[in-house]
């Protein structure tokens, strides 16, 4: 098989695929990428994935190239895993390395193969990729095409494409189907669950699937918001509700809310293709998870200034994560990034600490200052905000972070701390949703929830 685009998805796919036993072709049109991967290098942080690939490349079943020659002549299956980020200027998904990666293939394959596309796309490119497909290909409609939705969690990558949840095939032949159980053999056999079904079916269970995790981390975070206005406290609020088997704890954590590489643009470019559809209406309310959840961003700057005593200008804040979740180094779209920013607006002296994403995160606001430990970013700041739950951040020793700070103020923007160890420590402590002087509440953790939990 083949992996085109090695990315996060695509490098874990093949990585995964060569452990199961698969001989596999990664092609990305990034050298360094390539270059990297095929010296042992995984070029992202992911727990777990630099082992894999020691593994599979020792194996000699996985090997790299920027080559879709070599590409084209290896594959029986195309796995497809190339970016669909947000377009410029409109909430559409950009296809155009979907389209480029499908045609790439296409006008080279000269034997009868299977194209599957694992990226996130609007509902409807399947189809439309099919017909550009056949009107390429050499072999006309022997080449066919399928859809393969990705549902990995960036930071539980390994574990989540070696043991995922569930398969989704989107087909339109059987041959299809028997070619992807074909490569998915060893997972089905673990008793993993298999829908397959047509191609619009499997291309919307993504972003259904996408949309339904934004709106519930979004619905908690505007009971925040209410709480916010009538001295209630959201985390009471929701323990209990988590009690309730209907609803569950899972991903009713109050906080900064969602961001990385999917979930945002996932929503935006949902809506976006429902408008298209005619069918606007009928999830015009991810427009309010959106809102719900950028509104998080400027009330956690507001609680800063607040603690600031009204103006941030020249106020030292120690910015305390900038992945979009812990466990990552990945800051597309990371609200920690983005809080950073809006005090840097403020006028704000800025210190960010992030334990693995400072390099990806200067690469994208050079502006910001960037300490490299946690003692360092924190020393003589007048207000510490948290803004990535990583463990480190949440191990810290309240006294002695105290010792280092100059004035015991902390804002909690993911509920990830111990309220009553801070502020019986001395410290001012303010988390969203949470009266001033709320005591802490043990919120069910699911780790692998961590936030914002987590997912693409
Ligand atoms: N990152 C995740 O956790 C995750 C999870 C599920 C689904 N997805 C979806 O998977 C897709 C890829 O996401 P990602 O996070 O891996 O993106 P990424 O930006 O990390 O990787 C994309 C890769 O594709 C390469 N590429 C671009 N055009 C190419 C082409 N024509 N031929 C070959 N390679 C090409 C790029 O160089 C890059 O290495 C997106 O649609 C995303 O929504 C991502």
């Amino acid at each position: 098989m083949t992996v085109i685009g090695t990315g996060y998805l695509g490098a874990t796919h093949a990585i995964c695929m060569a452990v199961l036993g698969y001989e596999v072709l990664g092609v990305d049109v990034d050298p360094r990428k390539v270059e990297a991967l095929a010296s042992g290098a995984v070029p992202f942080y992911e727990p777990g994935l630099p082992e894999k690939l020691t593994e599979a490349l020792e194996s000699g079943r996985l090997r790299f190239t920027t080559s879709f020659d070599e590409a084209a002549a290896f594959g029986d299956v195309h796995f497809v895993c190339v970016g669909t980020p947000q377009a410029p200027g409109s909430h559409a998904a950009d296809l155009r390395y979907v389209e480029s990666a499908f045609a790439e293939l296409a006008k080279r394959i000269d034997r009868k193969a299977l194209l599957i596309g694992k990226s996130t796309v609007p509902i409807g490119t399947a189809e439309r990729l099919t017909e550009m497909v056949h009107g390429l290909s050499p072999i006309g409609q022997e080449l066919e095409l399928a859809w393969n939705p990705e549902f990995l969690r960036e930071g539980f990558a390994v574990k989540d494409t070696l043991h995922p949840d569930r398969l989704v095939f989107g087909v339109a032949s059987a041959w299809a189907e028997a070619q992807l159980r074909a490569a998915f053999s060893p997972i089905l056999e673990a008793g993993t669950p298999l829908v397959v079904a047509d191609l619009a079916s499997a291309e919307l269970v993504k972003v259904a699937a996408n949309s339904f995790l934004a709106t519930k981390i979004s619905y908690i975070n505007a009971m925040a918001e209410v709480c916010e206005a009538t001295g209630a406290d959201v985390q009471v609020l929701a323990q209990a509700l988590g009690y309730d088997d209907r609803i569950g704890s899972r991903f009713l954590k109050p906080g900064l809310g969602f961001g990385g590489g999917c979930l945002p643009k996932d929503i935006r470019a949902f809506k976006h293709r429902a408008e298209e559809l005619g069918v606007g209406q009928a999830v015009a309310f991810l427009g309010e998870v959106d809102a719900i959840n950028t509104r998080r961003r400027t009330r956690t700057v507001d609680l800063v200034r607040e603690l600031a005593g009204g103006s941030l200008k020249g106020v030292r804040v120690a910015a305390l994560g900038a992945a979009f979740k812990p466990n990552s180094d990945d800051v597309r779209d990371a609200p920690a990034l983005d809080v950073a920013r809006l005090l840097y607006l403020e006028e704000a002296s800025v210190v960010v600490y992030d334990p693995e994403a400072n390099e990806n995160a200067h690469k994208a606001y050079p502006d910001l200052d960037y300490a490299d430990s946690l003692a360092e970013a924190v020393s003589g700041a007048q207000v510490v905000v948290l803004l990535t739950e990583w463990q480190q951040f949440r191990d810290a020793d309240p006294e002695h972070l105290g010792a280092l700070v100059a004035n015991r103020a902390v804002v909690d923007g993911r509920h990830a701390l111990d309220a009553d160890r801070y502020r019986a420590a001395g410290w001012e402590y303010r988390a969203l949703g949470r009266p001033t002087a709320s005591t802490t509440v043990r919120l069910v953790e699911h780790e692998s929830d961590s936030v914002a939990l987590t997912l693409s």
